[in-house]
């Protein structure tokens, strides 16, 4: 019997093809293929990852296939797919309704060209989009992207429709952010936040609580405020500008494919319409929808405990990753995973339930924060509760000590906040704890650069067991560090932001910079302008960085600053 062939198109990391084809057997032949040239993949680590094992096992990759012209792709001998597959079809981040439809009609007209008889084409729509009946919400027809009849314009009609479930694939991630916190998983992240659950759960009942958004709209931020003012200015802020007759319902909440752009984080702040006066008049014409990276899970308690099902005494746990702009500096990082335990309880009882929280937590991460230290160790770590100036909210804080040097180091992993506002359990008071996991796990296992946990290098994962804590040794050695200096006229009308310099530094140089020290100021004697200069030393452990790369990346820095900043590079 001939082998099924299966084409898959559209592939953005090729994990749909790696993991699939793990599952199929012998009787089973995939022809993976994706729109972009081999170039344009070298530098996603997931991808070259995923191509080798599909090399590895000898399945067939093409690069630079446009699944609206399957016919030029392959030779007529070549034809006869028995299915095709498009996951999640998107034309790029700022296209609406109209082009994705388009794509759909000119994809389904040119499988039509390489099909087997009998065939199937298999398409992956994230929730709303299809526009059918089985869509829920079930979206306006005008704004979805109406794939029924799409389809027929190639002459197929729509036969089976079921939810997408990426179990059913495991390994496969539609492109964008890969979640360490998902299980499984080796990483040290993981292993903290299941010790740390584990152990609070000890002592009072758990309920795990999920919650996938990343991205919030602008309306649902007030809550934050109320909060921690800073981590909203320092969100990243996407404007979103859409062609409102077209545009995907953005009021239904956030789309998938939204999500998928969270790996770009950095890339966003760059490319904020906001300052190009080109988009500024296409915002005039077109609807604007702002949107944020949650800086912070607490965006997310009013919804926790205004929910039916919340149970006073019991610890509901949220865990996710979060996002702030930050200087750059050794433990402050732009992207961490933060867990958020939510306890609410009888006021009458807030001063115990508060204690023993705030015992069992100093017990948890004394004992976590000592696990590496060797008998003998000259380092010693403890937990500390400090007060805030409010007198009810704590900052939790490590202070590291190392005996024979006088390097004392102090840093925040985390806060407790109490709040007595529900208008729905009016009895209740709250108790919020908030952890940053990437600190502690810094911490627990002697890594010292907050951006080892982000790599995609195995080498790394290969240093963990899942679940357990051993001291971490870094797999590379004596990396190189460049140094260049930059120096800049201000612009005497703009107030000079130098979070916003450390942000595009970081984003210029794909988080390569890994220290940005202010040298000097001048002030020109007669004309009265003034000029900084800053060092930057570009250092990175998990990838090979060359002179060469750096150089460019720093021009690039000098480009990217004029225009984003408004200053005269000198
Ligand atoms: C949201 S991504 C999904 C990627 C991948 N299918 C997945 O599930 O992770 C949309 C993909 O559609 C691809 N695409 C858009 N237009 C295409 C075309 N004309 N031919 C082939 N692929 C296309 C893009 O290159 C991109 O990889």
């Amino acid at each position: 019997m001939a082998p099924r062939r299966l084409l898959l198109v559209g592939e953005g990391n090729f994990s749909f093809a790696a993991a699939l084809s793990e599952t199929l057997n012998a009787s089973t032949r995939v022809t993976a293929t994706c729109l972009q040239r081999p170039a344009e993949l070298a530098r996603d680590p997931v991808a070259r990852e995923n191509l080798q094992r599909l090399r590895e096992r000898g399945t067939e990759v093409r690069f630079g296939v446009d699944c609206t012209q399957l016919a030029d792709a392959f030779e007529p001998h070549h034809r006869e797919f028995d299915r095709i597959y498009f996951n999640f079809p998107h034309c790029g981040r700022k296209a609406g309704v109209a082009k994705n439809r388009e794509l759909l009609a000119k994809f389904f007209q040119s499988c039509k060209d390489v099909l087997a008889e009998g065939g199937e084409v298999h398409v992956a729509l994230c929730r709303g989009q299809g526009g059918t009946p089985a869509d829920k919400p079930m979206r306006e027809w005008h704004n979805s992207w109406q794939v029924v009849a799409m389809a027929a314009l190639g002459g197929f009609i729509l036969s089976d429709v079921h939810p997408f479930s990426c179990e059913a694939v495991p390994g496969y991630k539609c492109t964008g952010y890969r979640g360490f916190l998902e299980a499984p998983s080796r990483h040290p992240i993981k292993t903290i936040n299941e010790k740390l659950i584990a152990e609070l759960g000890k002592a009072f009942p758990l309920k795990r609580l999920k919650c996938s958004f990343t991205l919030l709209p602008e309306r649902s931020t007030s809550v934050l405020t109320s909060w921690n003012c800073d981590s909203l200015s320092a969100a990243f802020w996407i404007s979103l500008c859409e062609d409102n007759s077209n545009s995907e319902s953005l009021t239904d909440g956030i789309t998938q494919d939204m999500e998928d752009f969270l790996v770009l984080f950095s890339e966003f702040s760059l490319k904020d319409p906001g300052r190009d006066s080109r988009e500024e008049a296409h915002e005039g014409i077109y609807g604007q929808t702002k949107v944020c990276l949650r800086p912070s899970l607490l965006a997310h308690v009013q919804t926790v405990i205004q929910a039916p099902d919340f149970l006073p005494g019991s610890l509901h746990v949220l865990s996710g990753p979060v996002f702030q702009k930050c200087p750059i500096l050794p433990f402050t990082m732009p992207a961490f995973h933060e867990t958020l335990f939510i306890l609410g309880f009888n006021k009458n009882l807030r001063d115990d339930y508060l204690q023993s929280l705030l015992d069992h937590l100093k017990g948890t991460l004394d004992s976590l924060l000592t696990q590496t230290l060797l008998e003998g160790s000259k380092l010693s770590r403890s937990v500390e509760f400090i007060f805030q100036s409010n007198e009810k909210d704590y900052i939790i804080k490590v202070k590291s000590h190392n005996f024979g040097s006088d390097c004392a180091k102090d840093l925040i992993i985390g806060s407790v906040t109490t709040s007595a506002t529900s208008i729905i359990h009016k009895d209740q008071c709250f108790m919020f704890v908030s952890m940053n996991l990437d600190l502690l796990a810094m911490l627990v296992w002697g890594i010292s650069d907050w951006r080892m946990l982000w790599t995609f290098d195995h080498r790394f994962l290969k240093n963990f067991v899942p679940g357990k804590i051993e001291p971490f040794k870094s797999y590379s050695l004596y990396p190189p560090c460049y140094v260049h200096d930059i120096s800049f006229w201000l612009d005497e009308k703009k107030e000079f932001d130098e979070l916003e310099f450390h942000t595009v530094a970081r984003a210029v140089s794909q988080d390569t910079v890994i220290s940005i020290q202010f040298l000097s100021r001048f002030q020109h004697p007669k004309t009265q302008q003034v000029s900084l200069c800053y060092r930057l030393t570009y250092q990175t452990c998990d990838k090979a960085l060359t002179q060469h790369q750096v150089g460019s990346m720093q021009s690039q820095f000098r480009k990217e600053i004029q225009q984003r900043l408004h200053v005269i590079p000198r």
